[in-house]
């Protein structure tokens, strides 16, 4: 989604906006744009729809310099993929803005800027911004007073950077709904929506939080809080690693991460998970005391950690005999749901900057839960700081948009988190050591199970020409089925549905025929008799099955079935490993559609908006 880059230094800032750009271009975007001010007070301008190349490209060719500049990756919401709508937007030349999030009555600012004299020249919400401030300039308000005093005027989201060519020695940011964090340089400063933009150039940052508006300078920072009053604000040093040029000899990110996923679920485990039972808080401090009083958890995600959420309602009830409810976020935050006596509510989100999410916390503040939780990958991000407890699932930054190692990483959190509140619930002695030795052999079930990759590139030739596919799985299979859908359309673009298996014969089944491929997760547990008959189902209406089965499930290829043998492992990380083929299946079905696998058409890694 929408990236902000600004910096404001003695030397010319137009690289370091450049590669910060670069590194947020996994967030998915359409156009980008740059605005400068020099020392002469020049304030030029350069925007281009399409990638970041693009731009850099125009800027080498007619090079700009300029010591303060603001820089921006547009994912288009209001307006079209034009140059005219893609940011930096200017007001008369004078003031320049870059906006993350949606100004929701940017029609009626409009029309009363409009009728003041502020003529516009795109169809974006954030236009209004920049001729709002220059409004409030224009009533003798100096930049400061003009964001204050135009920000009160916003309903909506918006984390926006301005500059005004009158006073080039500050930048004035401010936050409501879209993070921004301002990085710490020597006798230089910049702002970010995501630190990952920063990292070349700085490792200390703040995070501004809601309604904050600063004055950031070359050498000082100022934070206002929605009250006006100066707040200070923490500085954090960062620790993350990330090169973002750096694919580790993959051809895209998201190969990259599928194959982390057995170190990353080691980390994720590691210090966490002894050798009989889990350690104390490693929900966060004071985690223990809160958990023995859960009966009842509320879990609340989007995408595919909403598919965690849903694979970890069947472990909470199966083992830890807690109730559970799982729900997507924009569903739950428009809803009066019930709250049950003695809740917790779990957020799950890799970016922990996800809009539906985050609005979803901070409604169940005033509903009655007895505390929040989340598992989040993205330390410091506004889930994290929002939720009374947090459990890091510590996968490193994931740059591909399709979801793959916060993925498994935050099904790790979860078992361990059924773990912990089945010590208070009578989860049996035989579940638990199931369970802890599962985790334990996790790393090393992964690692066998990429060794299917020659395999699974096989088969992802019989996928390339087909427009539709279906995913089949039982129990806590059928969550992985809706993943492995999920994954399959959102990279190759191929139609694809998961249903439960037993719902076959309630309406898909006329689906079936040879051009649609349907997909099962058959692990060898109690519901295999059951999954085979659904098998049978779809092979009396000639359909053309790809299994991925445990060995001893007993599957054997023949011309309507391919099975590709899974290796056994433990009930309890059945999900988690039967995640990876899938994974591996959508990558290379991709690669042969030649998708852009990475930030594939229309997505945004980081869904700030809602
Ligand atoms: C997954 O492949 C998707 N790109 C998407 O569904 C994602 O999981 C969803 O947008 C939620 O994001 P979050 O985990 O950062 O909250």
């Amino acid at each position: 989604m929408c990236g902000i880059v600004g910096a404001i230094a003695e030397r010319n800032v137009v690289e370091i906006l450049l590669e910060g750009l670069k590194r947020l271009e996994y967030r998915g975007y359409d156009s980008a744009g740059v605005a400068l001010l020099d020392s002469d007070g020049n304030l030029t301008r350069i925007r281009r729809t399409g990638k970041v190349k693009e731009l850099a490209d125009a800027l080498h060719k007619e090079p700009v310099k300029g010591s303060v500049g603001i820089a921006h990756t547009r994912w288009a919401t209001h307006g079209g993929v034009t140059e005219a709508n893609a940011h930096p937007h200017f007001s008369s030349e004078r003031v320049a803005v870059v906006h993350n999030g949606i100004i929701e009555n940017y029609q009626h600012l409009r029309a009363e800027l409009s009728a003041k004299g502020y003529g516009f020249s795109s169809d974006t919400d954030t236009e209004s911004i920049a001729h709002q401030v220059h409004y409030e300039l224009d009533q003798g308000a100096d930049l400061l007073q003009a964001v204050q005093t135009a920000v009160s005027k916003f309903e909506g989201a918006y984390g926006t950077v301005i500059i005004d060519k009158l006073e080039p020695e500050r930048m004035i940011v401010a936050r409501s709904g879209s993070p921004l964090v301002i990085g710490f340089g020597i006798g230089e400063n910049f702002i970010a929506s995501d630190q990952m933009a920063l990292l070349p150039v700085t490792r200390r940052f703040m995070y501004l939080e809601e309604g904050d508006v600063a004055e950031v300078t070359r050498t000082s920072v100022i934070v206002y809080d929605q009250s006006g009053q100066v707040v200070e604000r923490d500085i954090i040093e960062s620790d993350i690693e990330h090169d973002a040029g750096d694919k580790a000899g993959y051809r895209h990110y998201m190969l990259k991460e599928i194959h982390e996923q057995p170190s990353v679920v080691r980390n994720c485990l590691q210090g966490r998970l002894g050798e009989h039972d889990i350690s104390p808080n490693i929900f966060g401090q004071g985690a223990d005391e809160v958990l023995a009083n859960i009966k009842h958890v509320q879990i609340v995600a989007c995408g595919t950690s909403y598919h965690s959420g849903m694979t970890a309602k069947y472990w909470l009830e199966q083992y830890a005999n807690v109730s559970c409810n799982v729900e997507i976020a924009s569903e739950f935050r428009y809803r009066k749901s019930f709250v049950h006596p003695n809740s917790l509510l779990v957020t799950i989100s890799q970016s922990g900057e996800t809009a539906d999410t985050l609005a979803a916390l901070r409604l169940a503040k005033s509903l009655g839960y007895s505390s929040s939780l989340t598992i989040c990958n993205v330390p410091g991000s506004s889930l994290v700081r929002e939720s009374d407890l947090a459990f890091m699932t510590l996968a490193g930054a994931e740059i591909g948009v399709a979801s793959t190692k916060a993925f498994t990483t935050q099904l790790t959190g979860f078992l361990m988190l059924t773990l912990a509140l089945g010590k208070h619930n009578g989860m049996s002695d035989v579940d638990h050591k199931a369970i802890v030795d599962g985790l334990h052999s996790l790393p090393s079930k992964l690692e066998e199970t990429l060794s299917l990759t020659q395999g699974i590139k096989d088969l992802a030739e019989e996928f390339a020409d087909k427009h539709h596919s279906l995913f089949l799985g039982r129990g806590d299979q059928y969550p992985i089925a809706m993943e492995g859908a999920l994954k399959l359309k959102e990279i190759s673009y191929i139609h694809a549905e998961a249903y439960a298996s037993g719902e076959l014969k309630h309406g898909p089944l006329a689906l079936i025929d040879d051009e649609m491929p349907v997909i099962v997760v058959a692990p060898n547990n109690e519901l295999l008799e059951k999954l085979k008959s659904n098998v049978e189902e779809v092979r009396a209406r000639g359909g053309i099955m790809y299994v991925f089965a445990d060995k001893e499930a007993h599957f054997q290829s023949d011309k309507t079935m391919r099975v590709i043998n899974v290796p056994h492992c433990a009930a309890a990380i059945a999900p988690i490993i039967y995640t990876l083929p899938l994974q591996l299946l959508s990558y290379y079905v991709a690669i042969i559609k030649g998708t852009d696998v990475d930030q594939p058409r229309n997505l945004a890694k980081s869904v700030t908006v809602e």
